[in-house]
């Protein structure tokens, strides 16, 4: 098969497409013919600089979610069966923890992830546990699938099991065209809140709106926590959909919390490091809530709202797998909106 392998850490061209062997699936697994895989700027580009934060053997093939056609499973595999659409979620819950066991996936203190710690999906096969695989509704792509399980199934985590968000209060969303931000929108309007978007330029804000959100504030050009006092008539954010951790928009996101507001976060790449006002946190009765991880309940929520038209993934163009090195850079140097997906079956 092809596949793209990682063989040295550095720039998009250590990228290279080469013929190797086609996985045969083990004990538990299936195998999937790639369709879809998106570049991702938190995984694959941080593991290709070699930047991610823990061990990598190389060769690697990258790939954390792809979706495809399952040609072949291993023993003791009773679904999915040969033939089936499915997508591939990364994460592997080490099934033996505490939280394993008490069924908090997500929280797995030992979890290994596909296209990071084993052979991904920029590849024309992927040998995968059949436990992350999941089954893709007719009327998505598979384009649509890979973005659909990469992407919302932490908005779901963070709005609904983290933050309880309920319909008709406000949320406001920081980095809001962001690939997870642009979900937060989405999941949050589902939910039945008022979404305030914040985001760093006034077409960025106007992206927001067009994916559903009621309000937009450009937190580089105005006030964010005088905005959204205002918009929510002094009321303020009853959750703070936060992701970024930059210290110079953190007070502008914490100070629009209202009264006993949540502040969920899953991200810092902002800098992770900020100044908390720990006297407002506490007068106000206010909880900052961090997660990581993937529960399957979310994942399977995502594919349903999405196959229910309730949330829509944003791609802003597909390639075909020899052009990785390509996509890299375009992901690297542009503040592209949506996903780009490399296709190994294109030519
Ligand atoms: N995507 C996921 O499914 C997922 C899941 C779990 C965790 N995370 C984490 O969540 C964070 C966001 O990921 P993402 O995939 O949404 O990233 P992304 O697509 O790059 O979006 C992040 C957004 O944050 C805003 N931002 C503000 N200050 C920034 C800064 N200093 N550096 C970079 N962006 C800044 C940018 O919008 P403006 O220019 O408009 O400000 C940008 O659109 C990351 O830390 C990631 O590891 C993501
Ligand atoms: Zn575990």
């Amino acid at each position: 098969m092809k596949a793209v392998i990682l063989r040295e850490f550095g720039a998009p061209e250590v990228l290279h497409i080469e013929e190797v062997p086609t996985p045969s699936p083990g004990p538990g697994e299936v195998l999937v013919e790639v369709h879809s895989v998106s570049v991702n700027r938190t995984l694959d580009l941080v593991v290709r600089q070699g930047k991610y934060p823990s061990d990598i053997r190389l060769p690697l093939v990258l790939g954390v979610d792809p979706s495809g056609v399952v040609t072949a499973i291993g023993a003791g595999v009773e679904r999915p069966k040969v033939g089936e659409r499915v997508a591939v979620v990364s994460m592997i819950a080490c099934g033996q923890c505490r939280y394993c066991q008490e069924g908090e996936e997500a929280n797995c203190i030992n979890s290994r992830h596909i296209g990071v710690h084993r052979w991904g999906g920029y590849a024309d096969y992927v040998a995968v546990p059949a436990r992350n695989t999941f089954s893709i509704p007719e009327r998505l792509s598979f384009a649509e699938a890979t973005v659909i399980t990469r992407h919302f199934p932490m908005a779901f985590n963070l709005l609904i099991n983290k933050a309880n968000l309920q319909a008709g209060e406000w949320v406001l969303v920081m980095g809001a065209v962001g690939a997870l931000g642009s979900c937060g929108v989405q999941v949050g309007k589902m939910l039945g809140a008022k979404v305030i978007a914040g985001a760093g330029s006034d077409e960025r804000v106007a992206l927001a709106l067009s994916y559903g959100a009621d309000f937009g504030v450009n937190y580089r050009s105005q006030d964010l926590a005088k905005e959204v006092m205002r918009i929510t008539n002094g009321n303020g954010a009853d959750v703070v959909f936060e992701n970024i951790a930059d210290p110079t928009l953190w007070p502008g996101a914490f100070n629009s919390l209202a009264w006993a507001g949540r502040l969920v976060t899953a991200g810092g790449h902002g800098g992770g490091q900020v100044t908390l006002d720990v006297k407002r946190l506490y007068l106000r009765r206010m909880r900052i809530i961090g997660a990581a991880g993937t529960n399957r309940r979310d994942v399977e929520r995502s594919l349903e709202a999405a196959a229910a038209g309730k949330i829509r993934a944003v791609i802003s163009r597909t390639m075909p797998l020899r052009e990785a090195a390509a996509a890299h850079r375009i992901v690297e140097q542009n503040q592209i909106v949506g996903k780009i997906i490399l296709e190994p079956t294109a030519e």
